[in-house]
């Protein structure tokens, strides 16, 4: 593996932009590719075997098409179902995942009432369950599934009268109840605009972006994979549509 390999972002869609925008900000001298699964998303509602099955699929087309050095799975669902399988069948890779933000959640409200929104299959994985055991006994966490929201952001729909109805849907039982909500899908940060409008400004969003790729930059200054050239992305999207390149391209620029 050399240093001028490329990091690979992977997501069900333009969600992982999120977590690749601050991938950039951190490491702005690396080259990434990123991988949007489009045609298959979402991912939140299928059987666990089939995310799993679909994640093994994506490492192997990236890491056989590309030079890759580090394989980043921006995608909580992703991680939940099929992380362990990842790096079992790329030993040599570096592969980091995600996972919602809960310990930032219990360290910054101790005692505090946290809700975590999150896709079903991340909710019912094992490997959730043992994140919310660790820090239960501080706090009181909710979980809160919230179906349809990935399409509606999949269809560049982030801050529109559809997003914020459906957003009121979900988050109105929890209106004035929480003092943060976990962003447990790295689809809806794009959406924080409209649930901060929903649930009140008071209410601080935390996303797992950020830890993600502070542990990605790391991972690869430990082994000698630091590259500080000139910086390079490119966007790749199963959906064969150059509609949702643009749309990749949008939320990657108004973010950063
Ligand atoms: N962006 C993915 C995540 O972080 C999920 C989106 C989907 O359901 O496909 O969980």
């Amino acid at each position: 593996m050399q240093k001028t390999d490329y990091i690979a972002v992977f997501d069900s869609g333009v969600g992982g932009i999120s977590v690749l925008r601050h991938l950039r900000t951190l490491m702005p001298g690396e080259r990434y590719l990123y991988f949007g699964d489009s045609a298959n998303a979402p991912y939140g509602s299928r059987t666990t075997e089939e995310v799993r099955d679909l994640t093994l699929a994506a490492a192997q087309k990236l890491t056989t098409q590309y030079p890759v050095k580090a394989l980043v799975i921006a995608c909580n669902t992703a991680t939940a179902a099929a992380v362990k399988e990842v790096r079992a069948a790329y030993p040599e890779l570096i592969v980091i995942g995600i996972e919602p933000a809960l310990k930032v959640a219990a360290d910054n409200f101790p005692g505090g009432r946290i809700g975590v929104m999150a896709t079903e299959v991340t909710l019912r994985e094992e490997k959730f369950d043992l994140l919310l055991h660790r820090f239960d006994r501080d706090c009181t966490i909710t979980k809160i599934p919230a179906p349809g929201l990935v399409q509606l952001i999949e269809a560049g729909k982030v801050d529109d009268a559809d997003t914020e109805a459906l957003l009121r849907r979900i988050l109105s039982p929890y209106v004035g109840k929480l003092d943060a909500l976990v962003l447990g899908c790295t689809h809806y940060p794009f959406a924080a605009r409209a649930i901060s409008r929903v649930l009140g400004e008071s209410v601080v969003l935390l996303e797992g972006g950020g830890g993600t790729a502070r542990e990605t930059r790391r991972r690869l200054l430990a082994a000698g994979l630091l590259e500080n050239g000139k910086g390079e992305t490119k966007i790749l999207n199963s959906a064969q549509d150059e509609a949702m390149i643009q749309l990749s391209w949008e939320r990657l620029n108004e973010t950063e």
